[in-house]
C-alpha cells in the first residue's frame, strides 16, 4: 500500500521548458500512482504574470497525453497556484511565503516543503538565501532543495554557490539534479557489477583492457545556442553524467547498498581518477566543433550557423578524451569517454572491453587475432546488455565466429521505465540522495575538468571539426589508436552501407 507524500512544492522557473517538458508530467504520473495524493500543492514562480487559471492550462497541456479523463487532469491542476515572482526583491518572497502558509493549511502538507530551482544558475544563491532570511524555511516539516545543473562553471564558481546555499540549507537537504543518475539502466550498472559474480570477480586491470563510455545525441543545439556557448560539451556533459557514470563503474563495491556507503566509494573512485597537467590535458582530449553535413537525403547546418552561436565560435560540440584512474584495481587501464551533438545516432552505452586471451591457438600467426570479448551496457534509447564471445563456427575446419549474447529491449515501447524525473522526485519526497550528486562528487568532477578547459582555451587556436551526423573529429580515433586500440561503437559503417552517409 503506497502513502501519499504531503508537501508544498515551489518551482522557481515555472515557466520554462524543464518544468513544462518534465517536472509536470512526472509530477502527475506520481500522482497516478498515488505517490501524490490530495495532500500536496505546487506554487509555480517566475516574472511572467501569469494567472492561476493560465498556469493550471499550461500543466493541463503538459499531461494531456498522460490523463485518464479530464476530471483526472483538473483535480491534479487545481493543485498548482502561481505567484509571480522577481527573485531579487525581497518583498516578493514576503507574499510567497503568505501564499505558502496559506497552502500549507489548505493542503494539510505537514510543513514539508521541496524548493526547485530550474531557472538561471546565477540567481540559485539569491534565491536560496532569501528562503532563509524572509523565514519561509521554517524548521517545522522537511525543507529540501532541489538544483538543477549546472552546479557552477568551474570549482570555483561551484565552491562559491556552495557555500551560499550551505548557508540555508544542510548538505542532506540539498538534491543535485543529474538526471542520468535518474535512469534506469545507470542504476542497473550497480545491479550487473554486484549481483554477477563473474563480472565482479574480473571487474579490474587483470582483465580489463579498457572502459569507453560514448554519450552520443544526433539533435544539434537547437534553441539552447545561448547557454551552450558558455558551456560546450565538456561542462554539459563530461563534468557531470559521464563522470558520475564512471565512477559508478570504478568504484569499489559499497559494504553495503546504502546512501553513505556508495557515495564514499564514488568519491574515492574520482578522486583517484589523475588529474592532468596542461600538457596531459592537451594530449588526452580533444575538442569538436560539427560543421555542415548530410545525412539521409537531409542537410545539416554547422555549429557557427544555429541561432545565438558566434560565427567564429571555439566551442566544442564534442569531447572526447581519455582517463586513468591510479589505485590498484584500475591502474594501467584507460577509461576513453566521449560525448557530442549532431553524432550519427542518439546512443548512450558502455563497452568493457576484456584483455584477450593469453594466446590466440587458432590462428598461424604469432598475433592474437581473436576479437576481444566485450559487455555492452546499454543505457538508451535501448536498454539492456550484451556479452560478445567467440565460438567455432559450424562446419569443417576450425574457424572462430563472434556471438553475441543479447538482452536488450526499448524502454520508452516497453514502457517499464519510469522517466527519470519521476523517480528522482519521488526520490527527494523520501530523503532518498542515492542518485543526486553529493557536494564531493561535484567538487572533484570541476578540479579534474577546469584542467582540461583552461588547457583548451590557452592552446587550441583551430577546433578540430566533423561533419554533422558524423561520429565525431579524427583527432578523437587518434586518440585511442596510439594507444593501438579503437571505440568499439561505430554506428557510421551501418549508414555508409546503406547510402545514407557519405565519408
Ligand atoms: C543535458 C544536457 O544535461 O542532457 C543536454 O544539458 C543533453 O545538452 C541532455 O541534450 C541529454 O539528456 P538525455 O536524457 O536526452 O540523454
Amino acid at each position: 500500500m503506497i502513502e501519499a507524500k504531503k508537501a508544498l512544492f515551489t518551482i522557481f522557473g515555472a515557466t520554462g521548458d524543464l518544468a513544462k517538458r518534465k517536472l509536470y508530467p512526472s509530477l502527475f504520473r506520481l500522482y497516478k500512482k498515488g505517490e501524490l495524493g490530495e495532500n500536496f500543492a505546487v506554487i509555480g514562480t517566475a516574472r511572467r504574470p501569469w494567472t492561476d487559471d493560465f498556469y493550471r492550462e499550461v500543466v493541463r497541456d503538459t499531461i494531456a497525453d498522460l490523463q485518464d479523463s479530464d476530471a483526472q487532469a483538473e483535480k491534479f491542476a487545481s493543485h498548482f497556484f502561481y505567484q509571480s515572482h522577481d527573485v531579487q526583491d525581497a518583498e516578493h518572497y514576503v507574499t510567497l511565503k503568505q501564499l505558502g502558509d496559506r497552502l500549507t493549511k489548505e493542503f494539510h502538507t505537514e510543513c514539508n516543503q521541496i524548493f526547485y530551482l530550474a531557472m538561471a544558475p546565477q540567481f540559485f544563491g539569491t534565491i536560496v538565501k532569501h528562503l532563509k532570511t524572509e523565514h519561509i524555511l521554517t524548521g517545522k516539516g522537511f525543507e529540501r532543495l532541489i538544483i538543477e545543473k549546472p552546479f557552477g562553471s568551474d570549482y570555483a564558481s561551484a565552491a562559491k554557490l556552495n557555500k551560499e546555499i550551505g548557508q540555508s540549507f544542510p548538505e542532506e537537504d540539498i538534491f543535485r539534479i543529474d538526471h542520468y543518475l535518474g535512469k534506469e539502466m545507470i542504476q542497473n550498472v550497480a545491479a550487473v557489477r554486484f549481483a554477477n559474480h563473474i563480472f565482479e570477480s574480473i571487474w579490474n586491470n587483470k582483465y580489463i583492457d579498457n572502459v569507453q563510455i560514448t554519450f552520443a545525441e544526433f539533435i544539434g543545439v537547437e534553441d539552447r545556442g545561448g547557454y551552450y556557448e558558455t558551456s560546450g560539451a565538456l561542462k554539459d556533459m563530461v563534468q557531470n553524467h559521464i563522470l558520475q557514470v564512471l565512477s559508478l563503474l570504478a568504484m569499489e563495491p559499497p559494504t553495503h547498498f546504502t546512501e553513505n556507503e556508495i557515495r564514499a566509494e564514488k568519491v574515492k573512485a574520482l578522486n583517484a581518477v589523475r588529474k592532468y597537467t596542461e600538457q596531459e590535458a592537451l594530449e588526452n582530449f580533444v575538442p569538436g566543433q560539427y560543421v555542415a553535413g548530410d545525412f539521409d537525403g537531409e542537410h545539416y547546418v554547422g555549429y557557427r550557423e544555429e541561432p545565438n552561436v558566434a560565427p567564429d565560435s571555439k566551442i566544442e560540440t564534442y569531447a572526447a578524451g581519455k582517463f586513468m584512474i591510479d589505485n590498484f584495481r584500475w591502474a594501467g587501464v584507460p577509461f576513453y569517454v566521449r560525448t557530442g551533438k549532431r553524432l550519427t545516432e542518439k546512443g548512450t552505452r558502455i563497452n568493457i572491453v576484456f584483455k584477450q586471451t593469453p594466446i590466440d591457438m587458432f590462428s598461424s600467426g604469432t598475433d592474437n587475432t581473436l576479437p576481444p570479448n566485450i559487455l555492452t551496457i546499454y543505457i538508451q534509447p535501448t536498454e539492456g546488455f550484451s556479452l560478445s564471445l567467440n565460438g567455432k563456427e559450424a562446419g569443417q575446419g576450425f574457424d572462430i565466429e563472434p556471438i553475441k549474447l543479447e538482452y536488450r529491449h526499448d524502454a520508452e515501447f516497453l514502457g517499464n521505465s519510469p522517466e527519470a524525473y519521476e523517480k528522482l522526485l519521488l526520490d527527494a519526497l523520501n530523503g532518498e540522495r542515492t542518485n543526486f550528486s553529493h557536494w564531493d562528487e561535484v567538487a572533484r568532477s570541476w578540479e579534474l575538468i577546469d584542467v582540461i578547459r583552461n588547457a583548451w582555451d590557452k592552446n587550441i587556436k583551430d577546433i578540430p571539426t566533423y561533419p554533422a551526423r558524423t561520429m565525431g573529429p579524427t583527432e578523437a580515433n587518434v586518440l585511442l589508436e596510439r594507444d593501438g586500440r579503437e571505440w568499439v561503437w561505430d554506428p557510421s559503417y551501418w549508414y555508409i552501407e546503406r547510402g545514407k552517409l557519405k565519408l
